[in-house]
């Protein structure tokens, strides 16, 4: 699938986990994406480590890419404590990094925010008893918010969302159970409740499940590139999603 006339085409992936050594070893998969689609949207995880170091050689691996580039961090990106200084190199290499905020490809609106973890319905964590269980719940509902803010910026017919964490346990399916509350928060549903979007794409759940859908049938797919990997050995990790151009949308 190339670009086309009708549809605005992205190539979706997270996870990418970018580590010392990956210098050289991406940049022919990033050229493959952004030749596909008209946009690369990359769902957290950027980095392994959160590093200054990853984070510039993600920059370098993406310098080929032509087509605009959306981001979201993950948790891996925090890992050394400045996940300021991770998004700071991608935004200097033209990465639009989303933090509860939004932007517009094309016609597109995409709404991005990292997430955060809880549970899911009746078994998320509830905000009770000693404060750092009230400061953890308190983290999921900023995160929530966040989205939320990004999601009522949206001002165009088609709109996506990009998180890191998951919003349903239906796109976690296959990681073991008992770590489905640190995968994601149904707290993250709510805003696409009340902002529905046409899909929803996260990460972070590498062994999890690649569709499933929210309460109010948004499809939601979890584009982990462990995962992608896995479950289309066939086809390039990135997941290729399209939406109807607007008319009077120019084709760039
Ligand atoms: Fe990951
Ligand atoms: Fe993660």
């Amino acid at each position: 699938m190339g670009k086309s006339a009708t549809h605005v085409r992205f190539a979706i992936v997270g996870d990418i986990h970018v580590n010392k050594d990956s210098a050289g070893s991406l940049r022919g998969f990033f050229a493959q994406a952004g030749e596909a689609a008209d946009a690369l949207l990359l769902c957290g995880d950027l980095t392994d480590y959160g590093t200054a170091e990853e984070a510039k050689i993600l920059a370098e691996e993406l310098a080929g890419v032509s087509v605009p580039v959306v981001a979201v961090l993950g948790n891996h990106d925090f890992e050394s404590g400045t996940p300021e200084v991770v998004c700071e190199v991608l935004t200097h290499a033209g990465v639009r990094v989303l933090d509860g905020s939004a932007c517009e490809i094309e016609g597109v609106g995409i709404a991005g925010a990292k997430g955060f973890c809880g549970g899911f319905g009746r078994g998320s964590l509830g905000a009770w008893g000693e404060p750092i269980i009230k400061q953890f719940v308190q983290e999921a509902l900023n995160e929530a918010m966040k989205l939320e803010s990004a999601l009522a910026k949206l001002r165009t017919p088609r709109r996506i969302a990009l998180l890191h964490y998951a919003p349903i346990t239906g796109t976690v399916a296959g990681e073991p159970v008992e770590i489905f509350p640190f995968l994601g928060s149904s707290r993250l549903e709510e805003p696409l409740l009340r902002y529905p979007v046409d899909a929803v794409f996260h990460g972070h759940a590498h062994r999890g499940a690649l569709e499933g859908k929210t309460i109010n049938g948004v499809p939601v797919y979890n584009v982990a590139r462990p995962l992608l990997l896995r479950s289309r050995p066939e086809q390039p990790p990135f997941l290729l999603f399209e939406l109807p151009r607007e008319p009077g949308e120019p084709h760039a």
